[in-house]
């Protein structure tokens, strides 16, 4: 089975292919503000623009004609209303186009997905830690239940947020973990709750902390605070499900320390800890390729409002039939 994913759900318009083996091509543009957070029509005419080349190249890339896919998966939600607009009306002309069924892919679940596809890890505690979402979750019953989350914003949210109140450009997560190897420990508000985690009460201790401390030690403070929330809150979950594998996710799971913090949690509870390619943690469309494929080799069915975009999808609305 051939699949193409489209993945547009925030600043990237990402295609991926799946040849009937393996991700033959995952191709992508990414928006960058020039200044500021992303704005959803900015990005999404961003999107748009970008769309008919990426798709050209990943067709190219990946070795499969349009007319040869067997479906068109998408990313159904979350993110932005205006920029998952962008994928899904290109997804919806390409299964109208060929004649071919429509595949509404969960962005959450792709990541998870794809990170045990390329981890070998089979029932992991999955650390799912990007921009928007910060989840603690496992796979039970069908469904990816969520055992703990941020109750403010995402663990990405709070180092971009971090980063540009320092006058960074772009790139906040790596110049944020680059100054923070140089810092030392100052203590600041951890906010743990069970599982769940809150971040905003650090991100504005932080910022104030700017004046009067060096960017080092308030960058490496924040991190060291901030994961270590993160891995208290999975190490009870991985105590709680007795699960003996822990996955991390998402565009924040790229970072080193982050990383090396879990990693450690795990070794002294016996589990084993991995995490995916970068260019799999970052958004893309290999993911929705690989998740409409398991979806629709399930034999998963579709009605009409399972193709309207939705800002708000948690994955645990997902029911895992593959
Ligand atoms: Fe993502």
């Amino acid at each position: 089975m051939k699949v193409l994913g489209i993945e547009s759900s925030a600043h990237t318009f990402g295609v991926g292919v799946w040849d009937g083996e393996r991700i033959a091509a995952n191709e992508k543009a990414f928006y960058k503000p020039k200044k500021g957070g992303i704005h959803p029509r900015k990005a999404a005419d961003f999107l748009a623009e970008n769309a008919g080349e990426v798709l050209g190249a990943a067709v190219k890339k990946g070795g499969v004609k349009l007319a040869d896919f067997d479906a068109f998966a998408f990313t159904a939600g979350p993110g932005l209303g205006p920029c998952l607009q962008v994928g899904a009306a290109a997804a919806k002309s390409l299964a109208a186009r060929f004649g071919k069924p429509l595949v509404p892919v969960n962005h959450c679940v792709a990541h998870i997905e794809v990170t045990k596809f390329f981890t070998g890890m089979k029932d992991p505690v999955v650390v799912y830690v990007s921009g928007g979402n910060t989840q603690i979750l496992i796979l039970e019953e069908k469904r990816y239940r969520v055992l703990g989350e941020t109750l403010d914003i995402g663990l990405g949210n709070l180092l971009d947020s971090f980063g540009r109140e320092m006058g960074l450009e772009w790139a906040h997560g790596s110049v944020i973990e680059e100054l923070a190897r140089k810092g030392r420990y100052v203590p600041l508000p951890y906010t743990v709750k069970g599982m769940d985690l809150a971040f905003t009460g650090l991100l504005t201790h932080a910022q104030r902390m700017l004046s009067g401390h060096s960017k080092e030690d308030v960058c490496h403070s924040l991190q060291e605070t901030a994961f270590a929330m993160l891995c208290e809150a999975t190490e009870r979950a991985v105590a709680m499900s007795k699960r003996k594998e822990v996955v991390a996710c998402g565009g924040v799971a790229q970072n080193s320390r982050l990383q090396e913090m879990l990693r450690k949690m795990c070794e002294e509870r016996g589990a084993m800890f991995a995490v995916g390619p970068n260019e799999y943690n970052a958004d893309n469309g290999g993911m929705i390729a690989y998740t409409g494929l398991l979806m629709k080799k399930a034999g998963m069915k579709f009605s009409a409002k399972d193709f309207k975009v939705r800002q708000r999808f948690r994955a645990d609305e997902v029911e895992v039939s593959w």
